[in-house]
């Protein structure tokens, strides 16, 4: 359903460190809201808080005060079995250095989510099949992380993530680390993904051809969003354009 809230973020503020101890106010105050189904990016310059503000909406940290829904579940105050049923649920995430197991063939690391859960091997199989023919990886399934170029460890990655369809699949610089071809056709898989099964994308970038494949971007700075894009209609290098014009501005 369009503009249908899939996730909201209500006046989140994170400050490092304790009490008495040296501080630092990384979010200041930060709201917005997903519906289901967009690709949303997240841009601002390095230390602007992009990496704190999606370790909390993928909880991997706790905010300081303020609140983050997906799906209807408040998610900050989750702990436990609650806290992990949820992120093995609802919750997908890429990170810049792929975090795959060495140890592991590709079939394993995105089998992994499955296995945690105790899924049946005979309903594995058809799952790792499938995201893994979505993504092109279907030829390397039985490969090692050391056998595979960083755009294939990085489909790999996003096979993991996606396997528990997910409702937010959250990526913090997944293009980091990848040469330009790469980074393109991992976007552009990501932008069929997002128009094909629904899944919302939040994707932290700093880099201008990674967020011109979002729909809106929220530019980040000193921890409080300062400005946002939307694509539109137009097409995507115009958006391209437009996005290092406004970092022309913004940064300053
Ligand atoms: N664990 C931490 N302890 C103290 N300060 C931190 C910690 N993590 C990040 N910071 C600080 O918070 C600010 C935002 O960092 P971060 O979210 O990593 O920015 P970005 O991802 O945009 O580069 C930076 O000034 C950084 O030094
Ligand atoms: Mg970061």
């Amino acid at each position: 359903m369009p503009n249908t809230p899939i996730m909201t973020v209500a006046n989140l503020h994170k400050t490092y460190g304790k009490a008495g101890s040296k501080q630092y106010e990384a979010l200041k105050g930060i709201d917005f809201t997903v519906n289901e189904g967009e690709f949303v990016g997240i841009m601002g310059a390095s230390g602007s808080g992009k990496t704190t503000l999606l370790n909390m909406l993928a909880t991997l940290d706790q905010p300081t005060s303020g609140e983050v829904t997906i799906h209807q579940q408040p998610i900050t105050h989750l702990k436990g079995n609650q806290l992990a049923d949820f992120r093995a649920k609802e919750i997908g995430f890429i990170f810049q250095d792929f975090n795959l197991l060495e140890t592991m063939t590709a079939y394993e690391n995105i089998a992994l989510p499955l296995t945690l859960q105790n899924v049946a091997m005979k309903q594995i199989k058809p799952a790792v099949e499938n995201v893994a023919s979505q993504l092109g990886i279907a030829e390397f399934l039985t490969n090692y992380p050391n056998e595979l170029s960083g755009g294939q460890k990085q489909r790999v990655a996003a096979a993991r993530a996606l396997i528990n369809q997910p409702a937010m699949l959250f990526g913090d610089e997944p293009t980091g680390a990848l040469d330009s071809s790469s980074a393109r056709e991992l976007l552009d898989l990501f932008s069929k993904i997002n128009r094909e099964q629904a899944v919302s994308i939040l994707l932290v970038t700093h880099d201008p051809f990674s967020a011109s494949y979002c729909q809106r971007i929220l530019f980040i700075k000193d921890g409080r969003i300062g400005q946002e894009l939307k694509r539109g209609d137009l097409p995507r290098k115009d958006f391209y354009q437009q996005i290092l014009d406004t970092l022309g501005t913004f940064e300053q």
